[in-house]
């Protein structure tokens, strides 16, 4: 009874075998989809006049009746099922008798698993953006809070120049809108309706494809049997999306353990996301934030392993294909928490003002200010670029700091310097000095902060 196939074979199957194959374990998660998407095909099928129109209603009270104790979290998966599609059809045989026997018809598992999948995909991208939101939210709030704060930047991971905090903060906010448009575009290609290839040729049935797209919300039908059944690309690009996330939230992680050193010194992770050592007494250790890096490796395999189970696969179908689903459901919930995770890290965490206001005092920060000063005196770059050079050299030969210079002593560098460059020398000017487009300017930065707070909260 368990098996939807077993007529043809003279045994029953090994157990070990069973084992092996079955998917219920992990498949179960899409039993609403299935539900679903049988509704529909049910109906399609009494419209079309395939099935009695009896038979339908029934299979339709059924599977309502299947969907809300799904919905209520009370439907338990039958280990001895299969897969959830068996699982499911056993389930409204037990609820409604013979009629069930009619709902597979035009139908087969290819072409619903794929459905079941598009359908789990959608939803998952609208969670996935949810979360995104949250994050680009709780960045936002964090660098609105600290508007006011400037850090060094850094290039090969070298003290390089200074920039606001917000603007580092809205770098990530960036990269995590990108994120939310390559869902968008996921979810866009993933709107070809499966159902009704069948095992892989279609059906001499008098089907209506067409109206069952319309009743689950795609705009349109799969246009070849083969490739309905076969395509796998939407899961590929969803894991995609998830480790390209993962990726960005694996760096913004390793930014906050750096700055959460006592080298940098520049936040202060609260300790509810923070572990202790063993034998170290005095350690705070920022474990979940290594645990958010670590664990865009996972989903980055993920992704490998997708790719290689689907590049050996003739067409269509092929069993290998069951395991798209655990590399999926691992990537979209591990990113879903590593999103949730870092949100709620960041409306915890404190800046340390006083540590990265000492920190961004080091003169040769500003050395790119001095060059624009004297490019802006006629200067060219390049002589410019050698002036600068020769200064920062002989200030760490001789333990002096620029500011100290004598505009005589400047002079002998470029006769272009006059007493006001020394204004240039400190963080606060730094910023305020930049004017391009995109730049660390606070009134630039103060505009991006409040567009971004009107597009995040509209
Ligand atoms: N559990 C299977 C999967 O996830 C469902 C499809 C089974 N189809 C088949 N021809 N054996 O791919």
């Amino acid at each position: 009874m368990s098996k939807l196939w077993g007529a043809r074979f003279d045994k029953k199957s090994d157990p070990l075998a069973d084992q092996f194959t079955f998917s219920i374990s992990y498949d179960h998660r899409l039993a609403k989809y299935d539900v679903v998407g049988s509704i529909a095909h049910a109906q399609m099928l009494s419209k079309q006049g395939i099935i009695p129109k009896t038979d339908a209603a029934k299979i339709i009270v059924g599977l309502k009746k299947i969907f809300l104790q799904i919905e209520a979290g009370k439907f338990k998966y039958d280990p001895k099922a299969e897969d959830v599609h068996t699982d499911i059809q056993n389930r409204l045989k037990a609820l409604v008798g013979k009629s069930a026997d009619k709902l597979h018809t035009a139908r087969s598992r290819n072409d619903q698993v794929v459905l079941d999948m598009k359908l789990y995909c959608w939803d998952e991208m609208a969670d996935l953006t949810a979360a995104i939101v949250q994050l680009q939210k709780a960045v936002l709030g964090f660098a609105n809070k600290n508007k006011d704060v400037i850090i060094p930047a850094y290039t090969h991971l070298q003290a390089a120049q200074v920039v606001l905090l917000a603007h580092h903060m809205l770098a990530y906010v960036e990269m995590l809108e990108r994120d939310k448009t390559r869902l968008f575009d996921c979810a866009k290609r993933t709107d070809a309706m499966p159902l009704g290839a069948c095992a892989l040729s279609g059906t001499s049935l008098k089907t209506d494809r067409a109206y069952v797209a319309k009743l689950l919300g795609f705009s349109k039908v799969a246009a070849n049997s083969m490739d309905a059944v076969s395509d796998r690309d939407f899961i590929v690009e969803l894991i995609s999306c998830c480790a390209t996330t993962a990726t960005h939230l694996s760096r913004l992680a390793e930014d906050l353990i750096l700055w959460a050193t006592k080298e940098f010194d520049l936040v202060d992770i609260d300790s509810s996301f923070c572990t202790g050592s063993s034998i170290m007494p005095h350690k705070k250790n920022p474990d979940v934030l290594e645990l958010i890096r670590g664990s865009s490796a996972k989903i980055v395999g993920n992704l490998t392993q997708i790719h290689v189970l689907l590049k050996g696969l003739p067409l269509t179908y092929n069993r290998d294909l069951q395991l798209d689903k655990p590399a999926l459901f691992d990537s979209v919930d591990t990113t879903k928490k590593m999103l949730l995770v870092l949100a709620k890290i960041f409306a915890s965490m404190k800046v340390k003002k006083t540590s990265a206001l000492q920190r961004t005092w080091d003169e040769s920060f500003f050395t790119v200010d001095v060059m624009d000063y004297l490019i802006k005196k006629g200067v060219s770059h390049r002589d410019a670029h050698d002036i600068l050079g020769r200064m920062v050299r002989d200030c760490l030969d001789q333990g002096k700091a620029i500011s100290s210079l004598s505009v005589a002593e400047l002079k002998k560098y470029s006769l272009a310097f006059d007493v006001d460059v020394k204004k240039l020398l400190n963080p606060e000017m730094s910023v305020k000095i930049k004017s391009s487009l995109g730049s660390t300017n606070p009134n630039l930065v103060a505009q991006q902060l409040k567009q971004w707070g009107k597009k995040l909260h509209a």
